[in-house]
């Protein structure tokens, strides 16, 4: 099952949300793949060690016909869990992408090698909708969509929805919103209950039924390479993650 973290707001937690779902579905025995499509790299630098050293990133798996995509593949801190490896040079990737007649479908195509060794694999955007992210659309049948639970948090909601309409109708009709979470949740705040209110009223039961608070046990634990679960394994955001992993495992029985 490929599912795509993507909002093309900046900042929401799709990195984090990436890696510490990805981390809870290992933590269920399931065999998971991150693909690290942003050339900001912060998924990669979250749970791989010594990444930068490694020759071969996803965009030369892209780009050059002759690099397998398990040659970008590397083994993260979390057991369980490899990560498909990016670098700033993936930011040449969006304008090499532009023009070439298969542009949409690269990661797709170059998935095919590695898509049965996995249960699961999430890819993690960057905050856009250009030809990297449509890769991510193209390449998945399910997105996870992470909105920030605050006054703009859905500014670009229509933008995002119209370009998986157009996805689907061009280039692949089984993308479906396999969720809505709401991250960076702050139940203090006066306007938390009106912000999750208007999220439920775009998106129904697609919004997970947990939320992920805002927390400095998630906010640290990319910095010391760990996931939620090994850095802060009794925290609140451990159990909200552990909790949205449930949440995934159960959507994709049905
Ligand atoms: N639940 C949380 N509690 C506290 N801080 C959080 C939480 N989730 C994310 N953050 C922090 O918020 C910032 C943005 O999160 P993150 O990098 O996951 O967002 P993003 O959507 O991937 O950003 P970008 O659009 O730049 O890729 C980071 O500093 C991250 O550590
Ligand atoms: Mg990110």
């Amino acid at each position: 099952m490929v599912i795509t973290v993507a909002n093309q707001k900046g900042g929401v937690g799709k990195t984090t949300t990436a890696v510490n779902v990805s981390a809870g579905l290992a933590l269920y025995g399931k065999k998971v793949l991150l693909v690290d499509m942003d050339p900001q790299a912060h998924s990669t630098k979250s749970c791989v060690v010594g990444a930068e050293k490694h020759p071969i990133s996803l965009y030369d798996v892209l780009m050059k016909p002759e690099a397998k995509f398990k040659e970008a593949v590397l083994n993260s801190t979390v057991p369980g869990l490899d990560v498909a490896v990016s670098r700033i040079s993936m930011a040449k990737l969006e304008p090499a992408l532009v023009g070439q007649i298969d542009g949409h479908f690269k990661l797709k195509d170059a998935m095919e090698e590695i898509r049965c060794s996995y249960d699961f694999i999430l890819i993690d955007t960057p905050p856009t909708l250009g030809l990297v992210t449509l890769n991510a659309f193209v390449a998945s049948s399910y997105l996870l969509i992470p909105i920030q639970s605050s006054y703009l948090c859905l500014e670009g909601t229509d933008d995002l929805l119209d370009t998986i309409d157009k996805v689907r109708k061009v280039a692949n009709p089984h993308l479906q919103i396999l969720g809505v979470l709401i991250t960076l949740h702050d139940t203090r705040t006066n306007i938390a209950k009106d912000v999750v209110e208007r999220i439920f009223n775009v998106f129904g039961e697609k919004v997970f039924k947990t939320f992920i608070s805002k927390s400095v046990k998630v906010e640290e634990s990319p910095a010391y390479k760990e996931s939620i679960f090994t850095y802060a394994p009794h925290s609140i955001g451990a159990i909200q993650y552990r909790k949205i992993a449930e949440e995934i495992l159960e959507r994709a029985k049905n």
